[in-house]
């Protein structure tokens, strides 16, 4: 089952590196200054696509904890983080609700591609174990529901509204997601902690040469519409045979919005 999901995260794993906020990076290394070894948290860190940008980029030697639910992404992590010359506790566990014991002792709490899948109050409980820790945060692409298509289709707004009610669905971390609130929802959190807050943009830019990665965006959009609006399966189906076209005539271009959030304690 976690197989598809597998595929996906590999196939996105260049495009998340090239859309991330390479600013609130530099920033978290000047906030971690001295500290040595440097104590990390990745949160559903999946087959690892967030420690490989990391353990590149902030100073060493790093100490990392990460945890998922799933065996199949972790083992895939395992044998793609082995040359990376870190110190890595790789732990199998459910983070529907959050164990305060994960953060003791870390310098930062990191995650990718996960905050538009939780709930306002897993978002609260994250900054306050955060803050409980005295830790950094940094967390990159978060889906913020703003997306464009072009050429574009008719239907392309009335679909990107089915995918956003979509995304407020309940994944099992903590109630309904704050979806394409969640970077919004998750500032507030953390500022609410005494954090001091910054954000920037991580959008996808595909283009012709991301044409894997478009078709399995396309599929998924569908797929979600198709769940929020059933009745409308055909009217789905039609626009996406369009946008594939677009795709396999390598004239289509899409954006994706993501936000990347860096926060800290004065
Ligand atoms: C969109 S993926 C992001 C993975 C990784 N951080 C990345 O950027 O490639 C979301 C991750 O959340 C994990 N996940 C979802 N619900 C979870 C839960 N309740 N407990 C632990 N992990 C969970 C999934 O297994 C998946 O690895």
């Amino acid at each position: 089952m976690d197989e598809p999901l597998l595929q996906w995260l590999r196939l996105r794993e260049s495009a998340d590196a090239r859309a991330r906020a390479d600013a609130l990076t530099r920033r978290i290394i000047r906030v971690l200054a001295a500290r040595r070894p440097v104590h990390i948290l990745d949160l559903a860190t999946g087959a690892g696509s967030n420690v490989r940008y990391l353990a590149l980029r902030l100073p060493r030697p790093q100490r990392w904890l990460v945890v998922d639910r799933s065996g199949v992404l972790l083992a895939d992590l395992r044998a793609r983080t082995a040359n990376l010359d870190i110190d890595i506790e790789v732990r199998k566990m459910d983070l529907g609700s959050l164990d305060g014991s994960l953060f003791e002792g870390r310098h930062l709490v990191t995650a990718s591609a996960l905050l538009d899948l939780v709930s306002e109050a897993w978002l609260r409980s994250l900054a306050r174990h955060s803050r409980a820790a005295g830790a950094a945060v940094l967390f990159t692409i978060t889906y913020n529901g703003r997306s464009s298509c072009d050429p574009a289709e008719p239907e392309d707004d009335w679909i990107r509204e089915l995918l956003n009610r979509h995304q407020k669905r309940d994944k099992g971390l903590g109630g309904p997601a704050e979806g394409p609130d969640a970077p919004a929802t998750s500032a507030r959190c953390f500022a609410d902690e005494g954090y001091l807050v910054e954000r920037a943009p991580s959008n996808w830019q595909l283009g012709p040469d991301d044409s894997a990665i478009q078709r399995t965006l396309i599929d998924g959009w569908a797929e979600a519409a198709r769940e929020v609006e059933p009745e409308h399966a055909s009217a789905i189906q039609d626009w996406r045979e369009r946008r594939i076209a677009h795709i396999n005539e390598r004239r289509s271009h899409i954006i994706v919005g993501h936000d990347d959030l860096a926060a800290w304690l004065p």
